[in-house]
């Protein structure tokens, strides 16, 4: 692979050989070390606990020197641009690149300005494609198999960078998809293949995945006091699930808002199975793009 921006125009082979590659990490230490001398760089323009260090271990665990930059105590702090910030970075020797950023489309400016390799970490609003494959990695783990799977997809969609990616990761893999949430919440126009519906209820005994999401206020988003009754997933509500459905979500929590204490901690909930296997699905993607190095 060149990058890793954006899951979209990925096929089923593509994914396919990610999920492979990640549930062969996920079992087995890496036998070689395919980034040894290299050096990548994470640049987190936003606050990030797993995203972030699953990247640094994953790509420690391949071999490769981190090279972490701090923008709150580095030269971007003095107004450097992010183009220069990248070029030097590129100078002292960074080879692969790993970026957050509150705009969407930065990442692709990144592989544009240094001619490296970019992993998206989370751009924006946009695209959030290693949390698409963790997720993938995490269903195939648990069911052993994702086509024909039933997964809704609950809350703030439209802030949703995860959405974003799950809603084109998961129908290449087989996986149905039906996004849920109050009408100011869901896409502001129709995704190819993607369900919609404003009521979580008549819905819930149908999923095998509840995924919820976060309420991302500080992107905009407002919602009142009965949202944790109307779209939150507590016990009662859980109750309506199938015996076998499982719950996900990308973290960090709002507990109380969207997710109680009992289902987040339950015996239903993958949250930290996803956590556990952001490393092995970044390993993945950091791997497959050794052939891209010169
Ligand atoms: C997500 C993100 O930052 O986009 N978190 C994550 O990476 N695990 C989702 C969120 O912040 O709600």
């Amino acid at each position: 692979m060149k990058g890793f921006t954006s899951v979209r125009g990925l096929g089923e082979t593509e994914l396919s050989s990610l999920i492979d590659r990640a549930m062969e990490f996920a079992t087995a230490s890496a036998s070689r070390k395919p980034l040894s001398g290299r050096s990548v760089a994470t640049l987190f323009f936003e606050r990030s606990t797993r995203t972030r260090l699953s990247f640094q271990s994953a790509a420690e665990k391949l071999g490769a020197h981190v090279l972490d930059l701090d923008p709150t105590s580095s030269s971007t702090g003095k107004g450097e641009s992010l183009r220069d910030t990248v070029m030097t970075l590129s100078a002292i020797g960074a080879e692969i690149f790993i970026v957050r950023h509150a705009e969407s489309g930065i990442p692709d400016l990144v592989a544009d300005w240094s001619g490296a390799p970019v992993v998206n970490a989370g751009d924006g609003t946009r695209e959030h494609p290693t949390q698409a494959l963790v997720d993938l990695v995490t269903l195939r783990r648990h069911f052993g198999s994702l086509r024909g799977l039933k997964l809704g997809v609950v809350g703030d969609i439209r802030h949703s960078r995860v959405a974003g990616s799950l809603f084109y990761a998961m129908p290449a893999m087989g996986v149905e998809v039906t996004a849920i949430g109050p009408p100011d919440f869901l896409p502001s126009s129709p995704i190819d293949g993607i369900g919609v519906t404003t009521e979580l209820d008549p819905v819930l005994g149908d999923l095998d995945v509840v995924y919820m999401l976060r309420v991302q206020t500080e992107r905009g988003a407002v919602v009142g006091d009965s949202y944790a009754t109307e779209f939150g997933l507590h016990s009662r509500r859980a109750s309506l699930l199938g015996e076998k459905s499982v719950v996900m979500h990308p973290g960090p929590l709002n507990r109380g808002v969207e997710i109680s204490d009992e289902v987040a901690d339950g015996p239903r909930s993958l949250i930290l199975q996803q956590v556990r296997n952001g490393v092995p699905a970044r390993m993945a993607v950091l791997a497959s793009l050794e052939e891209s190095l010169v």
